[in-house]
């Protein structure tokens, strides 16, 4: 993982965030005193907001060590069992994209998360039988993109749910200093601005413009990077001036242009623009709405006015 060196370690230097930061740190504290693991932990938003950082940092913060698996990863139960059994007293478990889980695996997951115990069956047919093990108290903690793709049993089993939402341009400002200062590179408060406002409110795509603004100042031999590099930088990557990438054009020119901004459902949506219905739902209309270029009506998502303005386009009349 590229991002290794330059993710924040402990909630201290996480920046933005501010609800999740503060009930963190007293949950965390709270569970500390009382020498027992912290509760169970479902963490959802849109990719890239820090669900995985976090994770470690809870680890870290609990002095525990963290054990990271994925929804999809996890093929069988005895996938998961080996998991299980192998932690120690406190540790972390992280699963990442926990709504992929199949369900014979959550049903190992339930006792787990309540009773510490998992169910083994052992041997086949009518001689089957199934036994208890005993496994340590360990926190899981649990990453989606979206809390409604969980199954209720799942979901009503985490004692600590956080939601974490887009960062605001200060807040990535910040984080693309911080990064900036870890990479070596010499980028201007005009330059962190620039970098942050075109980052989709997200620290994962802020990090990834760093090093691209990273290289374009490398190789023209610029020693400070200010807001005219950064752009030059930007323009090339085709990120526009709301941070908007060619996937989020793409999407709300096809609702402006091709469904002349009527309310249209997700699936005709996907099809026009020739991605998957997952992608739209989870990576692309998300910040599209935070920022207010797309509503959700009854009757299907719909583009707003500020969509129009944004590409200099006449609002229809029975839209305006
Ligand atoms: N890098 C990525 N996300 C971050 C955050 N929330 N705070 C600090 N650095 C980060």
């Amino acid at each position: 993982q590229v991002d290794r060196a330059i993710r924040p370690q402990s909630l201290g230097e996480y920046i933005g965030q501010p609800v999740v930061k503060e009930q963190m740190g007293i949950f965390i504290e709270a569970a500390r005193q009382r020498g027992e693991p912290l509760d169970h932990s479902l963490i959802f938003g849109p990719p890239g907001l820090g669900k995985t950082t976090l994770a470690n940092i809870i680890a870290n913060e609990m002095g525990a060590e963290i054990r990271t698996t994925s929804g999809p990863v996890l093929e069988r139960a005895g996938d998961l069992a080996a998991l299980l059994t192998n932690l120690n007293e406190g540790d972390v478990l992280f699963i990442d994209e926990i709504h992929r889980l199949s369900p014979a695996i959550e049903e190992v997951l339930y006792p787990a998360m309540e009773d510490y115990q998992i169910d083994i069956m052992i041997g086949e047919g009518p001689a089957a039988r199934s036994i208890k093990i005993d496994i340590p108290p360990f926190t899981l903690v649990g990453a989606t993109t979206r809390a409604g793709l969980l199954t209720s049993p799942l979901r009503d089993r985490f004692g600590i749910v956080q939601r974490l939402e887009f960062y605001d341009v200060e807040a990535l400002t910040q984080i693309v200093a911080r990064s900036a200062g870890k990479l070596g590179v010499n980028l201007d408060p005009t330059g962190c601005y620039e970098v942050a406002r075109r980052s989709r409110g997200t620290p994962r795509i802020a990090n990834r413009l760093l090093r691209r603004v990273r290289d374009v100042a490398q190789v023209s031999g610029e020693a400070i990077v200010g807001q005219a590099v950064a752009q030059r930088a930007l323009d090339m990557l085709s990120v526009d001036c709301q941070g908007f990438d060619h996937l989020d054009r793409r999407m709300l020119l096809t609702m402006i242009e091709k469904f002349d901004g009527r309310p249209v459902g997700l699936d005709s949506i996907a099809a026009a623009v020739g991605e998957d219905k997952d992608t739209i739902e989870d990576v692309i209309e998300p910040f599209l709405i935070q920022q207010g270029y797309v509503i959700r009506t009854p009757r299907g998502r719909q583009v707003t006015k500020r969509a129009y303005e944004h590409f200099n386009y006449q609002l229809p009349e029975d839209l305006g």
